[in-house]
């Protein structure tokens, strides 16, 4: 009985206190819903509009109260305009002027004119002009903004992200938004120039791992069972081959639980491309013309075509990463052959095991002190080097506690394959093959900082990595895994070695990559019953493992699957890039942090216990 009482004097309490608040306040409830509708953009006015009469919708930038004028700048997403009030032109506009504050929101009516001579602003496309106001309405008054809204803002990056929509309205995030839109359009009009279609695909799917982890979303009415969030829509777009869209595409987010960098969000935009009856060469054609447009349209630059290719061995040997940054040289070299019958035994050690002698000259660095050379040498180790090998070439010869170890012979040799000389300095890292090459690649890197080779006035350099091998060996679970994913073709005549020798076996798969960055990746597929079931076994995945994961995919190529390939973008990379931004979080509306949280709406949680029993799950302590 009394709790229909309690809710009726709640109802009641809750609708004075409504009543209360419209009456007291009518004027400041009621602002906002009367406002003419702007006539032109806070980015429209120019000199040939100088005389008419507007009407400007916006939020106020910065404000200039000089007493007896009141200067505003008005911003909306086309651009900012200056508006000004003056008692003699309208008072009561300008009595209400004093009250406005940083990012209100306001309507303004007034007359455009010429501004007085030697108070234009060149560096607004408006400046030329100011708008006289006689009429102003408050919209929506503001807190004082936690952090100027203003492009080179200093607030750190989590106090940007808390207020995402305060951080959304600096220029430089409109900019980039805007650049993603444009990239959405170009995409949507390449594809379909091309006869692609664009299909979507589920988002709640089975989970089917494909090298990260799955997003789970546990389900209702099914307890005790999963849907996964996609990390990729790969087994869809096959399966759509099967179904005979021989041109697919998507604009679509996957899912990935992995650990976040700059360039990786657990959510992020790929554009998603399958093709049939097709070969490597159909796809990079396709994929080449897109490239070329993004750089016209995006990025006002211009393509040349065909891209160059490098095969991953020679991607790894002289860069260092199957993501070579190309825009500088910095070349390392495989010294194995200059120490073929050293006495050294580290080295001896590498070569009868087929480990790697791998070399870089860094120019004029050949007065690093010592200090220098220790940091370096820390720097490498901390990525898991166990030492490094430096040697100063001087005029005189070379400089370095390892020159004990080399014969003049092998020193005169090392000097002249790595065209080394005085005034540089050599390094050298020794160890298993690709761990090795790896290693010295970041080394490049950090190499390329300290010599700030890298700026964003370099030539953009795109390329195609090519023949990587279909499997990759894990030292920690001692086992072969894709490179790629499952799904991907093995070179037509490495399969016999599938089994003999997993090593060996190329796969027909590709990458893209853009001033160091993988951009888009991708692999024609295997489409035969038998050859992915080989696939799974050369893997350790059993029949029946295989049978509940893939079954689906399986059972489809039964019923006539064409030969099929295809490749991902990763969008936000792109734009990343295009933007000239390092970290693919400010090409992202709303992204996460690195330890994957949105600080805005606090996700991930906690939930009710009844959503929580809902879905049959109980939180363990
Ligand atoms: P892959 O896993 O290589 O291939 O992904 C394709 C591209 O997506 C981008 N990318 C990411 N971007 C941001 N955050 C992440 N966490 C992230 N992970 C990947 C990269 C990458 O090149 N299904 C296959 C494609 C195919 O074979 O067709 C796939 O997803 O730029």
């Amino acid at each position: 009985m009394t709790e229909p009482v309690i809710f009726f004097c709640l109802f009641k309490l809750h609708n004075s206190v409504f009543l209360a608040l419209t009456f007291l306040k009518p004027k400041e409830y009621l602002a906002g819903m009367h406002f003419k509708r702007r006539t032109h953009t806070c980015g429209d006015l120019r000199e040939s509009n100088i005389g008419q009469s507007v009407i400007l919708n916006g939020w106020v930038d910065t404000r200039r109260d000089l007493g007896g004028l009141i200067f505003i700048e008005l911003r909306d997403r086309y651009g900012i305009t200056q508006v000004v009030f003056e008692p003699g032109f309208n008072e009561e506009a300008h009595n209400t002027g004093k009250h406005l504050r940083s990012e209100f929101v306001i309507s303004v009516e007034g007359i455009v004119r010429k501004r007085p001579d030697g108070t234009e602003n060149a560096l607004i496309a408006t400046g030329t002009v100011d708008v006289m106001v006689n009429k102003l309405s408050i919209l929506n008054e503001a807190k004082t903004p936690p952090f100027q809204i203003k492009e080179d803002t200093d607030a750190g990056e989590d106090l940007r992200l808390k207020y995402r929509y305060l951080d959304l309205r600096r220029s430089s995030m409109q900019k980039n938004l805007m650049l993603r839109h444009q990239m959405y359009q170009i995409t949507r009009k390449y594809f379909d120039e091309q006869k692609f279609i664009e299909i979507e695909t589920p988002v709640l799917m089975k989970s089917t791992p494909e090298g990260a982890r799955d997003f789970l979303v546990p389900s209702r009415l099914h307890k005790g069972k999963f849907y996964a969030l996609p990390q990729s829509p790969q087994t869809y777009k096959q399966i759509l081959m099967v179904s005979g869209f021989d041109r697919y595409f998507q604009v679509v987010k996957c899912f990935r639980d992995e650990d976040l960098r700059a360039d990786r969000q657990p959510e992020f935009t790929q554009i998603d491309v399958e093709m049939s009856f097709v070969d490597q060469e159909d796809i990079f054609e396709v994929v080449e013309g897109l490239m070329k447009r993004f750089f016209k349209e995006a990025w006002n630059k211009e393509l040349a075509l065909p891209l160059p290719r490098l095969s991953f061995d020679e991607a790894m040997e002289r860069y260092g990463s199957d993501k070579p940054d190309l825009r500088f040289e910095l070349e390392m070299k495989t010294l194995n052959h200059v120490f073929e019958n050293t006495t050294f035994k580290v080295f001896q050690d590498q070569i009868q095991n087929k480990g790697e002698i791998t070399g870089l000259v860094a120019p004029g660095c050949g007065d690093y002190t010592r200090n220098q050379l220790d940091m370096l040498t820390d720097f490498i180790k901390k990525l898991g080097a166990g030492g490094l090998i430096w040697i100063r070439v001087k005029e005189e010869g070379l400089e370095s506690p390892t020159m004990k170890f080399f014969t003049d012979e092998e020193q005169a040799n090392l000097t002249t394959f790595l065209g080394a000389k005085p005034g540089d300095l050599i390094l050298i890292l020794t160890g298993k093959k690709y761990k090795t090459l790896s290693l010295m690649g970041m080394l490049r890197l950090e190499m390329a900082r300290r010599l700030n080779l890298i700026n964003e006035n370099l030539e953009p350099k795109l390329l195609w990595v090519i023949d990587f091998p279909l499997f990759e060996w894990d030292e920690d679970t001692q086992r072969y895994y894709a490179m790629h994913h499952l799904f991907t073709s093995p070179n037509i005549d490495d399969i016999p070695f599938m089994e003999s020798d997993p090593g060996k076996v190329k796969a027909r798969a590709y990458d893209l990559v853009l001033n160091g960055s993988e951009v888009a990746g991708g692999s024609i597929r295997i489409h035969s019953a038998e050859l992915q079931a080989k696939m799974f076994k050369s893997l350790g995945i059993t029949e029946e493992e295989a049978e509940h994961k893939f079954g689906f995919l399986m059972n489809a190529f039964k019923y006539g699957a064409p030969p099929h390939g295809g490749i991902a973008f990763g969008f936000d990379r792109l734009a990343m890039i295009f933007a000239g931004e390092h970290s693919i979080r400010e090409v992202i509306a709303f992204p996460k942090t690195a330890s994957g949280v949105s600080l805005m709406d606090e996700a991930p949680s906690t939930v009710d216990e009844h959503q929580l029993k809902e879905l049959h799950i109980r939180i363990r302590n």
